[in-house]
C-alpha cells in the first residue's frame, strides 16, 4: 500500500528516487511523485498512473538537488489524479511530505485546520499532516514534526522535508514499515529493502513510533518524546538480482519458475539425517513444550490464509491436533475464544498485513504464543513474534504471490510433521517417508515447469470465459481457493472455488456452455467422489480440465483437458498442483494484454486495513 522514498546525500536525488520507486512500485500503481530540494526551491513533480508517467513528465527536465522524497501511490482517500498524488505540501509549499497508511482522524483535524483559514488542494487524508507540520512549525521541523505526531491517528510511513531546513530528511513510522539504508556519504529510507539493495546493504528497521532523522553523513533516532534510541544496523543478504526480472517478461514468470530453488532453499537445514532422518526446528526456537499445545490457530489474509487451510489439513492430519483456521479481517473483531495453551501460527509473505498484525497483537494480549511464517527479514510480524520461520523465497514483487506461498506451505508441512513427530502421532519411519517425499518436491517442481506449455495452450483457447470454477476435496478444495484468487487478481476473470461436494447444494446452478471448471483430483479416495462431479458439471454444458497425477487415468474419459502433475503423497500435492493454477492465471492474464505484475486494484502490501 503505497511506497516512500527518501535520499540526503552527495548525488543528484532524482534518479535515486526513481529508481528506488521502481523497486516498490508492486505496493501501488495510481500515481508517483517527488519532491527535490534544489538550492532554493522545493520542485515538486507528480503524474496519475504508472511511474513510467512521472518518468515522462520529467525526462526533459534537470532538476537539481541532493536530498528529496518519493512516492508510489495506492488510492485510499481521494481518485488517482495528479493533485492527488503525493508528496503533499503546506500552504506555503515550504514543507513536503509523503505517506504510506491512513491518518484515521484526518477529518477532525482537517475542519480544525480549516477554522484556521488553511485551504486544502486534494482530497487525501495525508494532506493534513503537511498543513499541520506547519501550524507547529516554530523554526525546528523536528519539534514541529513531533507535536504534528501528537494529533494524528492511525497508520504511518511518513517521510518530511522543509525548503527552510535543508540538511536533513525527517522520518517515522507507526503501523507501516519502513527501513533506512546506511550509506557512504548519503542515507536512504524506503518502504522496503529491494529499493535500497542498489545502494546500501546496511540497513536500519524502524520500529513503531520511532523517528529518524537523516543526515548527509549520519543518522539520528528518536521515540515520538523526542529523546535518542540507540539502533543497531543489520547486514541485509539479499541477493539484488533476485530483485529484478532475470530476463523474464514479468516477475510472477520468474517467481514461478523460482519454485524449485525456493523450496529447496525452505528445506535446507531444516532436514538433517542421523540414523533416519528428521526435521530440525531448533534454528526456530522450536522445542517439544510448543507441541504440548491444546490446540493450533491460524491466522492470516489472502493467499497465507489459503496455506493457513492446507496447515490446518496437515496439522490435522499429521499431528492430530484441533486446528481453527480463520482470516485475520473477521478474527480481530470476532470475539473468539482461545487461552494461553493454544499457539498461534501467523503467516505472512510480507509480514507487515495490518489485518494479520493485529490478530496477533490480540493473540499477545491474551498470552497466547505465537509462530510466525514470513518471508520478509525484520518485518513487523517477524520481530513480535515468539517464535520465527522464514519462507526464504527471495523477494517477491509480483502482486499475486506464488513462491511465497508454496514456500509457506513448506513450513507449514514441516510444523505438522514436527508436531506429530513430537506427539508420538508419526512414527521414525514414517517421518522419513515423509521427509523423503518433501524432498523431491524440488525436483518435481522443475519437471512439472518443463511442461508449462501445455498450460499455456490451454489458456490460449479458455481465456475469454467469462465464468472459471475450480472445484476440489480435502486439500485440493484448498488449493481450488488460491487458484480462483490467482485468477481473478490477475486477469479479472470471474472466478470462484468450490468444495466440490458443495455443488449440488447451489453453485451448479451457475453452471452452462460458457464455464470453465477446473477440477484439481489429487486425492486417491476421493477420485470417484470426484470423477461424479466433473460428469455433474459436463452434463450441464461446462468445459473441464483436470488436474491430476502423471499415473492417474482415472478421469481420461470425463475430461476436456488433463494436465499432470508429478505424484507425491496426497497431503503434499497442493505444492505441485497449484503451481498449473498459478501458469493458468498468468498466461490468462498476459493473453488478455494486461500486465500480471500490476493488477488494477491491488497492492502488494496491505498496510491499512
Ligand atoms: O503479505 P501477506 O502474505 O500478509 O499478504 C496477504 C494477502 O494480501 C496476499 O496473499 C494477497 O492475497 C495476494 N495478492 C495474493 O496473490
Amino acid at each position: 500500500m503505497c511506497g516512500i522514498v527518501g535520499y540526503i546525500g552527495e548525488e543528484q536525488a532524482t534518479p535515486v528516487l526513481i529508481n528506488a520507486l521502481k523497486k516498490l512500485e508492486y505496493r501501488g500503481y495510481d500515481s508517483a511523485g517527488i519532491a527535490v530540494l534544489g538550492d532554493e526551491d522545493l520542485i515538486i513533480r507528480k503524474a496519475k498512473g504508472a511511474l513510467k508517467f512521472l518518468e515522462q513528465k520529467i525526462a526533459t527536465e534537470i532538476i537539481q538537488g541532493t536530498m528529496g522524497i518519493g512516492h508510489t501511490r495506492w488510492a485510499t482517500h481521494g481518485e488517482p489524479s495528479d493533485v492527488n498524488s503525493h508528496p503533499h505540501t503546506n500552504v506555503s509549499g515550504k514543507i513536503a511530505i509523503v505517506h504510506n497508511g491512513i491518518i484515521e482522524n484526518h477529518a477532525r483535524l482537517k475542519s480544525m485546520l480549516e477554522e484556521g483559514g488553511v485551504t486544502f488542494k486534494s482530497q487525501t487524508d495525508t494532506e493534513v499532516v503537511a498543513h499541520l507540520i506547519d501550524f507547529f512549525y516554530e523554526g525546528d521541523l523536528f519539534q514541529a514534526v513531533l507535536e504534528a505526531l501528537k494529533k494524528i491517528e492511525g497508520s504511518y510511513a511518513l517521510a518530511v522535508i522543509s525548503q527552510d531546513d535543508p540538511s536533513r530528511i525527517i522520518a517515522v513510522r507507526k503501523d507501516s514499515p519502513l527501513v533506512i539504508g546506511k550509506g557512504e556519504g548519503e542515507n536512504i529510507i524506503a518502504s522496503d529493502v529491494p529499493a535500497l539493495l542498489e545502494y546500501t546493504r546496511e540497513v536500519y528497521y524502524l520500529e513503531d513510533r520511532e523517528i529518524a532523522v537523516l543526515y548527509r553523513d549520519h543518522v539520528e533516532f528518536f521515540d515520538t518524546e523526542g529523546k535518542p534510541v540507540e539502533k543497531d544496523t543489520i547486514r541485509v543478504e539479499w541477493d539484488v538480482a533476485s530483485a529484478e526480472k532475470g530476463g523474464y517478461e514479468h516477475f510472477m514468470l520468474k517467481e514461478i519458475h523460482e519454485q524449485p530453488k525456493a523450496l529447496t532453499d525452505t528445506l535446507r537445514a531444516r532436514i538433517k539425517t542421523y540414523a533416519s532422518k528428521t526435521i530440525h526446528l531448533e534454528e526456530i526456537g522450536f522445542d517439544s513444550s510448543w507441541a504440548e499445545a491444546g490446540r493450533v490457530i491460524i491466522t492470516a489474509c489472502g493467499t497465507a490464509w489459503h496455506a493457513g487451510i492446507v496447515g490446518k489439513y496437515a496439522f490435522e492430519h499429521f499431528a492430530r491436533i484441533p486446528v481453527d483456521v480463520d482470516i485475520a479481517s473477521e478474527y480481530r473483531y470476532r470475539d473468539p475464544l482461545f487461552n494461553p495453551k493454544d499457539i498461534f501460527i501467523i503467516i505472512s509473505q510480507s509480514g507487515e498485513t495490518a489485518d494479520t498484525l493485529a490478530a496477533m497483537r490480540m493473540a499477545r494480549k491474551g498470552g497466547a504464543r505465537i509462530i510466525a511464517i514470513t518471508n520478509v527479514v525484520g518485518s513487523t510480524l517477524a520481530r513480535e513474534a515468539d517464535l520465527v520461520m522464514y519462507t526464504w523465497a527471495g523477494p517477491e514483487i509480483a502482486v499475486a504471490s506464488t513462491k511465497a506461498f508454496t514456500t509457506q506451505l513448506m513450513c507449514v508441512y514441516l510444523i505438522a510433521l514436527q508436531f506429530g513427530s513430537l506427539r508420538g502421532v508419526v512414527n521414525e519411519e514414517d517421518l522419513s517417508r515423509y521427509i523423503d517425499a518433501l524432498e523431491a518436491i524440488p525436483q518435481q517442481a522443475e519437471r512439472l515447469l518443463a511442461d508449462k506449455e501445455a498450460i499455456q495452450r490451454f489458456a490460449a483457447h479458455q481465456f475469454n470465459k467469462t465464468k472459471a470454477f475450480f472445484m476440489g476435496r480435502l486439500f485440493d478444495y484448498a488449493i481450488s481457493l488460491e487458484s480462483a484468487l490467482k485468477l481473478k487478481e490477475i486477469s479479472y476473470t470471474h472466478s470462484e472455488a468450490f468444495a466440490a461436494g458443495e455443488l449440488k447444494h447451489g453453485p451448479i446452478a451457475l453452471v452452462d456452455e460458457s464455464t470453465l471448471v477446473v477440477a484439481i483430483c489429487t486425492q486417491e479416495a476421493l477420485f470417484d467422489k470426484m470423477d461424479s462431479n466433473i460428469k455433474e458439471v459436463k452434463a450441464r454444458g461446462a468445459t473441464v480440465l483436470v488436474i491430476t497425477y502423471e499415473d492417474v487415468s482415472y478421469f481420461d474419459a470425463s475430461a476436456d483437458g488433463i494436465f499432470r502433475i508429478p505424484h507425491t503423497i496426497d497431503a503434499f500435492s497442493p505444492i505441485l498442483s497449484v503451481i498449473p493454477s498459478q501458469l493458468y492465471a498468468y498466461y490468462c492474464s498476459v493473453q488478455r494484454g494486461l500486465d500480471p505484475d500490476k493488477p488494477r486494484n491491488l497492492a502488494k502490501s496491505v498496510t491499512v486495513e
